[in-house]
């Protein structure tokens, strides 16, 4: 592909995660998505996957049994001449380390809020990874179809839970039963709802934001309430700001229903406009790599093991930041050094599971994988030496303390665990006082996932005895007096060596502070 073709492509690439709390709507607003796309010609497949008809006799026992797939971690389409990849992030039970470096391969956010909920916690962690990467988001308030919260102390709630601006695009007119439709401040017009005449979905905005043409609407209460607030926003609230979008410190928020299929389309027709191409990617040297850099670089995001138990192969997943992937072509893998030819890959569609033949950066390719690489590692080609920044390490909720069934098998059960932490699979922990391995992990399935492969891979059964959710705080090394660890503050060592305490609640974490004033305690991401 000539220098031309490539920036082309780069340009055209919008690659994104939908983040929410679970039952929000992101399965439905994904599925509406691919509609619109052309990738599924019903709603209801993905859905039908989530739910589990959709396996397939060869994947993973736990991803069976969960209904997780592969083909759905990554859903690719073309739509108005862009390429778009909505990178899943599982939410529930299947929530993981996984779900929040996902986060580190895409270059935008859509979040998606139940407008009766608000903010949700799952919702907040991840909003605060998008955060910290400064990445632009978008806010989708869903369920609009059923009486949810005052849409002024939604958007309120935003700037006070979040710290992000919101501005909102349209407004709903009336909700629930009284749904009758969005005024669209931003295309000057009002969408209708209860659309009885089907020409006529749309109703025109004057200069003053008042309807250009006579209409029932103007005397509706839930109109002109709608009509006002939109005034005084846009006398009183945030002007919009495309460079705050671009920095992640404004959200654009949209209204409405993916239910009802009513304002999805115009949402994403907007979020098209101003969702960012490929960005560039930071090095350790501080040198950053250009997406249009003719060069191929990319990083492994993610593992998912055992898709097949007979061949025990695992797919790594990695994000393209530079260049063209051509089948069959060589890279050198940084970490090792070692060339590695990249032939079996694996391209992600909504439906169907197809060979790649060339990707660019911007896009997710999936390497068959025998064990070769680990979460984090770059490839690329050329001379130059790429190493990205370090992915960050998530500070894990909960804990189990794990030792080996067959004690006259520590030597698998150590080569299993050591493996599978430098993985990125969980995290290990060492007790200061017992020497005990104690494991942490930001989702149970994460441990689901231990064990089996413990087991599957490394022929060692293990014991894991659950401790519950903790709090983890890292303390400087010069101001630690291990006298200080208690059972409701556990000293613990992380795999690096760095002391820790795992806090039984924030009752024990708040009598330690004033305890021990002048410690400080850190929490990671
Ligand atoms: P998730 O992926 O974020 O977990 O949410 P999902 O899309 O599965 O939606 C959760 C529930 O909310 C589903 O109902 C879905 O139909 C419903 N829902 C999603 N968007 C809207 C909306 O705009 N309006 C209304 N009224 N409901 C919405 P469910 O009863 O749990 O599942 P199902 O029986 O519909 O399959």
């Amino acid at each position: 592909m000539s220098e031309k073709n490539l920036a082309t492509a780069v340009d055209k690439r919008r690659t994104f995660a939908i983040i929410s709390h679970p039952d929000a709507g992101k399965t439905t607003i994904t599925e509406q998505l691919l509609l619109f796309g052309g990738v599924v010609r019903e709603a209801g497949t993905v859905k039908a996957r989530k739910s589990g008809n959709f396996a397939k006799s060869d994947w993973m026992e736990i991803e069976q049994k969960r209904g997780i797939s592969v083909t759905s971690s990554v859903m690719q389409f073309d739509y108005q001449g862009k390429r778009i990849n909505i990178l899943d992030t599982p939410g529930h039970e299947d929530f993981s380390e996984d779900t929040y470096r996902t986060l580190m391969a895409v270059d935008s956010a859509v979040m998606v809020i139940d407008s009766a909920k608000g903010i949700e916690p799952q919702t907040k962690k991840l909003f605060q990874i998008c955060k910290m990467r400064g990445i632009p988001i978008f806010t989708f308030m869903n369920k609009l179809d059923r009486d949810g919260r005052d849409p002024l102390d939604l958007i309120a709630e935003l700037e006070d839970v979040l710290g992000i601006e919101g501005y909102p695009m349209n407004w709903p007119i009336g909700m629930g039963k009284e749904l009758k439709g969005l005024y669209d401040r931003y295309h000057q017009r009002v969408a209708l709802f209860h659309k009885d005449d089907q020409g006529r979905q749309y109703l025109p905005l004057n200069a003053d934001g008042d309807l250009a043409e006579a209409n029932d609407l103007e005397s509706d209460s839930w109109y002109t309430e709608a009509r006002d607030n939109m005034q005084m926003i846009e006398e009183a609230g945030n002007p919009f700001d495309a460079a705050k979008i671009a920095s992640g410190d404004q959200t654009p928020v949209f209204f409405g229903s993916a239910l009802a299929n009513f304002g999805v389309q115009t949402f994403l027709d907007t979020y098209l406009e101003y969702a960012p191409q490929p960005a560039d990617h930071h090095t350790e040297s501080g040198e950053d790599v250009a997406p249009t850099d003719p060069e191929f670089s990319g990083f492994v995001f993610k593992i998912q093991a055992n898709m097949n138990p007979h061949h025990r192969d695992r797919i790594a997943f990695v994000r393209i930041c530079s260049g063209e992937f051509d089948r069959g072509m060589d890279v050198i893998q940084e970490r090792t050094g070692k060339k590695l030819r990249l032939s079996n890959v694996t391209e992600f569609m909504a439906d169907t599971r197809e060979n790649v033949e060339t990707a660019v950066a911007g896009d997710i390719i999936g390497l068959y994988d025998t064990g070769n690489f680990q979460i984090g590692d770059a490839i690329y080609t050329g001379k130059r030496d790429i190493k990205f920044e370090k992915l960050p390490q998530f500070t894990p909720e909960l804990f189990v303390r794990v030792s080996a069934k067959n004690v006259m098998k520590q030597k698998s059960f150590h080569k299993g665990i050591n493996q599978l932490v430098q993985e990125g699979a969980v995290q290990l922990y060492t007790s200061y006082s017992t020497g005990d391995y104690i494991l942490g992990a930001v989702g149970q399935l994460q441990f689901e996932v231990f064990q089996f492969r413990m087991q599957n891979e490394y022929n060692s059964e293990v014991v894991m005895e659950p401790m519950g959710k903790k709090t983890a705080r890292w303390i400087d090394p010069d101001q630690l007096d291990e006298r200080m660890s208690s059972s409701r503050n556990l000293l613990v060592k992380d795999s690096q060596g760095n002391p820790l305490f795992l806090f039984e609640n924030q009752f024990a974490e708040r009598w330690f502070k004033d305890k021990y004033p002048d410690v400080t305690l850190t929490a990671k991401l």
